[in-house]
């Protein structure tokens, strides 16, 4: 089955920061992986260009809304590619198809009468761009925007979100994968243990114009989740394109806990009134902090990952977020942090593996894959963990373990570094009688490289590229024709490369 993998959309009230780099990239992880692992992927992501927010952002820049939101939407756009992130799909909530797509739907949904009109009084936090239940304040404010919600009451349209509720429970109930990590699926299990209340899904046009006009009631424009969520729709042909039942077929989000009630609660159940499967699986990630502190703008601590990439480089950049934080779970970030994964990590672990064993390919055995001998107890002990290492991987992978992929492959590393130690084929080299044993050590360390190398191309695109071109090879195509061993031909030349990881000095 194809993935179908989407990013949310970002605000555009704000440039990319950290945060949106470490969804991007994992998002990019993730496709690339399931693409190695044999399967089709297709990787959508975008921009969210409506609402409150953003006509705030664009006064406070003093622009006009339109000429701001093409200015941000593009900045993300130019981003991704950056960190070597290449989505196949860049959807934006202005674009007319999607525009479209979204009047369709309420209007669908409107006629079946699963939309009503109806007095509103309530909490609502602009930050979130939603009404607050009272129980949600922390003392008396929103606990992610630490503001006190407004009081709003007027006229509104609503969705029925409430007839769908006991569905969703036994939806999420019967299907144990639909939201992950399980901490999350509870959180979204015991949030629905409460009833819940309809979604008001509309703004009067008065006090707010920047937004799609409800089709059956111009008065009114769309509440910014109803618009934004349709994108995953919108983006791949809703509703008669032709790969929209093949893609949907395979859809999985991925977010970050600060968005999981519309995605596990609003989604789901706009999907179930629009007639829908709904998605396949939710993924869920922690937050990142700065130096153990919440990033934001008016502490003046928010990581840009063009300062990162120009610091240390988009393959080592994905390595640490991909390394540094178990998914699911916060982590914080540090220029100690990356540093110390650059220098330790891959310069001192990885680097040295690589260009200690292709120099010595090239010293001792004259640039060219040497043909092994029979495998003594501690070659085929390389050879056995290379291979478990790959499967492994795959299934760390699989299961999004992120963190625990790289510290399987970081394992080989470990071990192909010390076999290079105590097996000293520069001590072989220095004797004719042990030829054949020099070119076996030499084959075998080769052999695991290729392994590495396989394992590490979804995360770090661009350098295991050049690896495997020091080897002589493509990069591969399928994880499963790479768990084999004694792949490579003998006789065929390696390529002494650039040096892939220097060291870097910190900054004082
Ligand atoms: N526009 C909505 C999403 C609509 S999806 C139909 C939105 N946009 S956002 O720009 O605020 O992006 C939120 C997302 O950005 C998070 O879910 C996460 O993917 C990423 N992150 C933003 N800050 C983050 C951190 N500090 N740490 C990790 N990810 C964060 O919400």
């Amino acid at each position: 089955m194809t993935l179908y993998l989407t990013t949310p959309i970002f605000y555009v009230n704000a440039q990319p920061h950290l945060g949106h780099a470490y969804t991007a990239v994992v998002a990019d992880a993730a496709s690339r992986f399931a693409r190695l692992d044999g399967r089709e992927a297709f990787l959508q992501t975008g921009t969210d260009e409506h609402g409150d927010k953003i006509v705030q952002a664009a006064a406070a820049a003093g622009v006009d809304v339109r000429a701001y939101v093409d200015e941000i939407s593009a900045r993300f756009r130019a981003a991704w590619p950056l960190l070597q992130v290449e989505p196949d799909n860049f959807v934006r909530t202005t674009d007319p198809a999607h525009v479209a797509v979204v009047q369709q739907i309420l209007q669908k949904v409107y006629d079946q009468d699963d939309i009503y009109f109806s007095d509103y009084a309530g909490l609502y936090c602009k930050g979130c761009e939603r009404f607050l239940t009272e129980k949600e304040l922390v003392e008396g404010k929103c606990p992610d925007h630490l503001t006190p919600p407004e009081k709003v009451a007027e006229q509104n349209y609503f969705f029925r979100m409430g007839r769908y509720q006991q569905w969703l429970i036994d939806y999420i109930k019967a299907n144990p994968d639909f939201i992950t990590p399980e901490r999350y699926r509870n959180e979204v299990l015991s949030f629905l243990s409460e009833p819940l209340e309809d979604l008001c899904i509309s703004r009067p046009v008065s006090r707010l114009h920047w937004g799609i006009p409800l089709p059956f009631d111009q008065r009114f424009v769309t509440y910014v989740w109803f618009d934004a969520l349709i994108n995953y729709v919108s983006g791949i042909g809703y509703p008669d394109g032709p790969d929209f039942p093949r893609l949907w077929a395979g859809a999985e989000h991925l977010i970050a806990k600060d968005i999981l009630k519309p995605h596990a609660i609003f989604w789901p159940t706009m999907l179930k009134a629009m007639g829908l499967a709904p998605y396949r699986r939710l993924h869920v990630h922690g937050y990142w902090n700065v130096n153990e502190t919440k990033m934001s703008k008016s502490i003046g601590n928010v990581i840009r990952p063009e300062e990162m990439v120009a610091d240390f480089g988009a393959d080592s950049v994905r390595y640490f977020l991909l390394r540094e934080m178990s998914f699911g779970l916060d982590s914080s970030y540090s220029p100690e942090a990356m540093l110390a994964r650059r220098n330790s990590d891959l310069a001192n672990d990885l680097g040295n593996l690589f260009s200690r064993s292709l120099t010595m390919v090239k010293n001792f055995a004259g640039g060219r894959i040497p043909a092994p001998g029979p495998l003594n107890p501690d070659d085929q002990a390389l050879a056995d963990a290379s291979l478990a290492m790959l499967g492994d991987y795959r299934d760390k992978m699989r299961a999004w373990a992120f963190r625990q992929a790289l510290e399987a492959v970081w394992e080989v590393v470990g071990r192909a570094n010390r076999y290079i130690v105590s097996n000293a084929p520069w001590e072989l080299a220095k004797d004719p009688g042990q030829e054949q044993r020099l070119a076996t050590v030499l084959n075998t360390l080769l052999e695991s490289l290729r392994c590495i190398t396989c394992a590490l191309q979804p995360v770090m695109p661009t350098a295991a590229g050049k690896m495997a071109a020091s080897l002589g090879l493509e990069p591969a195509v399928r994880l499963a024709d790479q768990e084999h061993w004694s792949l490579l031909a003998p006789g065929s030349p390696i390529q002494l490369g650039e040096n892939l990881f220097p060291r870097i000095k910190g900054k004082k």
